[in-house]
């Protein structure tokens, strides 16, 4: 299915359907009346106008059928409301309507403009359908073709235009996460990678095992040894005419963790095509950052292999050389992230960017913390880790700032190299902020991301659907959009 969403003047003849937005009113919670709805019949209906509720009212003589889309209180609506009424919009009208024209744009609070407004229902309408249906032999079958944002003034067209680009970069990224690990190996990953770059203008390295040898990538080497599959490291390059700063995206490949010799169990096996999540979120915020067109050169870096356990896998004991020149005792093969992302962030940092954010499926020590929802920030620069903060609070992808205590480091101590892989029992998304840490020059601003809850879900809330969540592409694009050099 493509879901078309444009912005046009007037309702068009051809709709379907009419979505209108309907605010929260008055102390008990009610609906204000709107889309010629019956006073009475609202009343009676239990809708209150709440984010994300819904009414149909079916046709009169004069109205088509109307879907009443709650957006909450006046004063509170924000993206965030728009998109999860765009979102309940589009999976009401998916097999049911063809053409819907949006009347939701009337009204809103100062607080929020109407090409902002625009865009997150855009987004929010895209995401809603957003369905993964390759590995279906009948996929269900879908009308919902079109979508027009009806009204409002100067820079709303831009706004649904880049709404559906932005949510379009979050489908790449939710795609590449839901497909299975046996079908998105390494090397589709990158071909995928290089398919977008070229489609978008930006320039692209894909690095094969030879070049990954010569670039003493040890730790991507290192977890890659287990695998029949060859390992790649994808990197890719936005610049504008002209800038004056420059970051770097890091994002974790893993394209399948078995754990390696020290496996896991099948149930902790069964999400584990999901933990290329990082890197799926970094190449979504490369597919829409030519139309965001932030002032900042970014440079995106994937290292991409899977975690086997094939007959000369790595073996609980080895010891690993990274790019850097530091070493690792890998005591668990199971803690692969970190491994790679170890030469990813030495590779960042030999370019020297003016700041660095990496995005991985790190540790369930993290949903431990923070539960499934909410995704956890580490830095060695408060400046930077506000604007991840802020950031997320703009998109509405949630972030909570974990410390990263210096006198945690002597729990990655190793009897015979720099660092173990491990830290002790406790503290498991921290020392693995840690260990990353050793791999960033001390002088650049870093933050790390672990999305290791929120890059999937097992249901529904808003515009997130079941499966790859494509968590991180709009947080990355809002910080790539505001970014500040940190002092
Ligand atoms: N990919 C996993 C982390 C993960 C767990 C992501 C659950 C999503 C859901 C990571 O590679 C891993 O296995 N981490 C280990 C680290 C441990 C061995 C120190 C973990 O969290 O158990
Ligand atoms: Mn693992
Ligand atoms: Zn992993």
């Amino acid at each position: 299915m493509t879901l078309t969403v444009l912005n046009a003047t007037s309702a068009p003849k051809s709709a379907d359907v009419w979505l209108v937005a309907v605010h929260e009113v008055g102390s008990s919670g009610k609906p204000k009346v709107a889309g010629g709805a019956d006073a009475a019949f609202l009343k009676s209906s239990g809708f209150r106008g709440k984010p994300g509720e819904t009414l149909l009212l079916p046709a009169t003589d004069e109205l088509p059928q109307r879907l009443l889309l709650g957006l909450g209180r006046k004063a509170k609506i924000d993206g965030a409301a728009m998109r999860r009424a765009g979102a309940s919009a589009a999976r009401k009208m998916l097999r049911t309507y063809t053409n819907a024209a949006a009347m939701v744009l009337d009204d809103l609070p100062a607080s929020l403009t109407e090409a902002d407004a625009a865009q997150s229902f855009a987004e929010g309408l895209v995401l809603g359908a957003y369905r993964y249906d390759e590995f279906r032999s009948e996929p269900p079958k879908t009308t919902l073709k079109k979508v027009v944002v009806v009204g409002g003034g100067r820079g709303v067209k831009a706004g649904v235009a880049l709404g559906v680009r932005i949510a379009d970069a979050v489908s790449f990224a939710r795609d590449l996460v839901n497909e299975p690990g046996g079908s998105l190996t390494p090397v589709k990953l990158a071909a995928e990678a290089t398919r977008v770059a070229k489609r978008e203008g930006l320039k692209i390295t894909v690095l094969d095992e030879k070049a990954i040898k010569a670039k003493k990538l040890g730790g991507v080497l290192g977890v890659n040894r287990g695998s029949d599959q060859k390992p790649r490291f994808i990197e890719i390059v936005y610049a504008p005419k002209t800038y004056r700063h420059s970051v770097a995206l890091v994002g974790k490949g893993i394209t399948f963790d078995s754990g390696g010799l020290s496996i896991k169990s099948g149930a902790g096996m069964m999400t584990m095509k999901t933990d290329m999540a990082g890197g799926a979120a970094v190449l979504g915020a490369m597919a829409a950052v030519a139309a965001v067109k932030p002032k900042v050169k970014v440079t995106a870096y994937v290292p991409a292999t899977d975690n086997m356990l094939g007959g000369d896998a790595t073996r609980p004991g080895d010891v690993l050389t990274f790019r850097n020149g530091k070493t690792a005792e890998v005591l668990n093969t199971d803690a692969e992230g970190r491994l790679i992302l170890a030469d990813a962030l030495s590779l960042a940092s030999e370019d020297e960017p003016d700041a660095i954010v990496d995005l991985a499926t790190l540790t369930g020590a993290c949903v431990a913390a923070l539960g499934p929802k909410i995704a956890g920030v580490m830095t060695n620069n408060q400046a930077w880790a506000d604007q991840v903060l802020e950031a997320g609070a703009t998109t509405g992808e949630r972030v909570w700032q974990l410390p990263l205590p210096a006198d945690y480091r002597k729990m990655l101590d190793s009897n015979i190299a720099d660092m173990k892989n491990i830290g002790g029992p406790y503290g498991g998304a921290i020392t693995a902020g840690l260990f990353l840490k050793e791999f960033v020059a001390d002088d650049i601003p870093w933050v790390h991301i672990d999305i290791a809850g929120p890059s999937n879900s097992d249901g529904i809330d808003g515009e997130i659907g079941k499966g790859g969540t494509g968590f991180g592409v709009r947080l990355l694009l809002e910080l790539l959009d505001s970014f500040k050099k940190p002092g």
